[in-house]
Protein backbone atom coordinates (compact mmCIF):
# COMPACT_ATOMS: atom_id res chain seq x y z
CA UNK A 1 0.00 0.00 0.00
CA UNK A 2 1.28 3.62 -0.66
CA UNK A 3 2.76 5.46 2.26
CA UNK A 4 2.96 9.55 2.86
CA UNK A 5 7.00 9.62 2.60
CA UNK A 6 8.75 12.65 3.64
CA UNK A 7 12.48 12.91 3.78
CA UNK A 8 14.96 15.11 5.61
CA UNK A 9 18.00 16.26 4.50
CA UNK A 10 19.83 17.89 7.20
CA UNK A 11 23.05 18.91 5.83
CA UNK A 12 23.74 22.49 5.41
CA UNK A 13 26.52 21.43 2.93
CA UNK A 14 26.03 22.16 -0.96
CA UNK A 15 26.29 19.19 -2.88
CA UNK A 16 26.35 16.43 0.72
CA UNK A 17 26.16 12.91 0.56
CA UNK A 18 23.06 13.78 2.72
CA UNK A 19 21.43 15.37 -0.35
CA UNK A 20 22.44 12.41 -2.46
CA UNK A 21 21.33 9.65 -0.31
CA UNK A 22 17.99 11.65 0.18
CA UNK A 23 17.57 11.90 -3.37
CA UNK A 24 17.98 8.11 -4.09
CA UNK A 25 15.90 7.33 -1.43
CA UNK A 26 13.46 9.46 -3.07
CA UNK A 27 13.55 7.46 -5.93
CA UNK A 28 13.79 4.36 -4.88
CA UNK A 29 10.35 5.10 -2.87
CA UNK A 30 8.79 6.24 -5.84
CA UNK A 31 9.53 3.52 -8.17
CA UNK A 32 8.15 1.40 -4.92
CA UNK A 33 4.71 3.22 -5.70
CA UNK A 34 4.92 5.50 -2.70
CA UNK A 35 3.90 9.46 -2.40
CA UNK A 36 7.34 10.80 -1.73
CA UNK A 37 8.35 14.53 -0.45
CA UNK A 38 12.02 16.11 -0.13
CA UNK A 39 12.51 18.52 2.40
CA UNK A 40 16.01 20.36 3.19
CA UNK A 41 16.77 22.26 6.05
CA UNK A 42 19.31 23.91 4.33
CA UNK A 43 18.24 27.80 4.05
CA UNK A 44 15.50 27.31 6.48
CA UNK A 45 15.02 29.51 9.86
CA UNK A 46 15.17 27.20 12.65
CA UNK A 47 16.06 28.45 15.61
CA UNK A 48 18.03 26.45 18.64
CA UNK A 49 15.50 24.82 21.13
CA UNK A 50 15.87 26.90 23.83
CA UNK A 51 14.39 24.06 26.15
CA UNK A 52 11.44 24.91 27.24
CA UNK A 53 9.66 22.07 26.40
CA UNK A 54 6.49 23.17 25.47
CA UNK A 55 6.80 21.04 22.94
CA UNK A 56 5.64 18.26 25.47
CA UNK A 57 2.33 19.70 25.53
CA UNK A 58 1.29 21.64 22.40
CA UNK A 59 3.72 19.76 20.03
CA UNK A 60 4.29 22.76 18.69
CA UNK A 61 7.43 25.06 19.19
CA UNK A 62 7.24 28.54 21.14
CA UNK A 63 9.83 30.12 18.71
CA UNK A 64 8.66 31.53 15.40
CA UNK A 65 10.90 29.74 12.86
CA UNK A 66 10.19 27.55 9.82
CA UNK A 67 9.70 24.58 12.29
CA UNK A 68 6.04 25.59 12.11
CA UNK A 69 5.72 24.33 8.37
CA UNK A 70 7.87 21.44 8.79
CA UNK A 71 6.25 20.07 11.77
CA UNK A 72 2.86 20.42 9.23
CA UNK A 73 4.34 17.91 6.73
CA UNK A 74 5.85 16.02 9.40
CA UNK A 75 2.76 14.90 11.40
CA UNK A 76 0.97 14.38 7.19
CA UNK A 77 3.50 11.35 6.55
CA UNK A 78 3.21 8.00 7.13
CA UNK A 79 6.91 7.57 7.21
CA UNK A 80 9.75 9.63 7.70
CA UNK A 81 13.71 9.14 6.82
CA UNK A 82 16.72 11.26 8.26
CA UNK A 83 19.41 11.78 5.80
CA UNK A 84 21.93 13.60 8.29
CA UNK A 85 25.68 14.29 8.54
CA UNK A 86 27.37 12.80 11.75
CA UNK A 87 29.20 15.69 13.57
CA UNK A 88 31.55 14.12 16.86
CA UNK A 89 28.94 11.30 16.96
CA UNK A 90 26.02 12.71 16.83
CA UNK A 91 23.04 13.80 14.26
CA UNK A 92 23.62 17.02 12.78
CA UNK A 93 22.38 20.45 15.06
CA UNK A 94 19.65 21.74 13.31
CA UNK A 95 17.38 18.83 14.52
CA UNK A 96 15.10 20.72 16.12
CA UNK A 97 12.61 18.68 14.03
CA UNK A 98 13.42 15.77 15.95
CA UNK A 99 13.29 16.89 19.64
CA UNK A 100 10.14 18.54 18.85
CA UNK A 101 8.76 15.18 17.31
CA UNK A 102 10.47 13.46 20.40
CA UNK A 103 8.59 15.39 22.85
CA UNK A 104 5.10 15.24 21.35
CA UNK A 105 5.16 11.73 21.30
CA UNK A 106 6.13 11.56 24.97
CA UNK A 107 3.31 10.76 26.13
CA UNK A 108 3.04 8.17 23.48
CA UNK A 109 6.35 6.58 24.20
CA UNK A 110 5.56 6.72 28.09
CA UNK A 111 9.28 9.04 28.74
CA UNK A 112 9.81 12.35 29.58
CA UNK A 113 12.33 14.76 30.47
C1 LIG B 1 32.90 18.89 12.18
C2 LIG B 1 32.70 17.47 11.67
C3 LIG B 1 32.57 16.44 12.57
C4 LIG B 1 32.36 15.12 12.12
N1 LIG B 1 32.21 14.11 13.03
C5 LIG B 1 32.00 12.84 12.58
C6 LIG B 1 31.81 11.76 13.52
O1 LIG B 1 31.82 11.93 14.72
N2 LIG B 1 31.62 10.51 13.01
C7 LIG B 1 31.61 10.26 11.67
O2 LIG B 1 31.44 9.10 11.28
N3 LIG B 1 31.75 11.27 10.78
C8 LIG B 1 31.95 12.53 11.19
N4 LIG B 1 32.10 13.56 10.28
C9 LIG B 1 31.99 13.25 8.85
C10 LIG B 1 30.62 13.61 8.29
O3 LIG B 1 29.57 13.04 9.04
C11 LIG B 1 30.54 13.07 6.85
O4 LIG B 1 31.53 13.68 6.07
C12 LIG B 1 29.18 13.28 6.25
O5 LIG B 1 29.05 12.49 5.09
C13 LIG B 1 28.94 14.72 5.89
O6 LIG B 1 27.61 14.81 5.46
P1 LIG B 1 27.10 15.81 4.32
O7 LIG B 1 27.96 15.55 3.09
O8 LIG B 1 25.69 15.39 4.11
O9 LIG B 1 27.25 17.21 4.81
C14 LIG B 1 32.31 14.85 10.72
C15 LIG B 1 32.42 15.94 9.83
C16 LIG B 1 32.60 17.22 10.29
C17 LIG B 1 32.70 18.36 9.29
Amino acid sequence: MAKKVLIISTSLRGGSNSDMLANECAKGAKEAGHDVELLSLKGKDIKYCIGCLSCQRTGMCVQKDDIADIMAKVKNAEVIVYATPIYYYEIFNKNKVYYVLNNDFSSVFEFQF
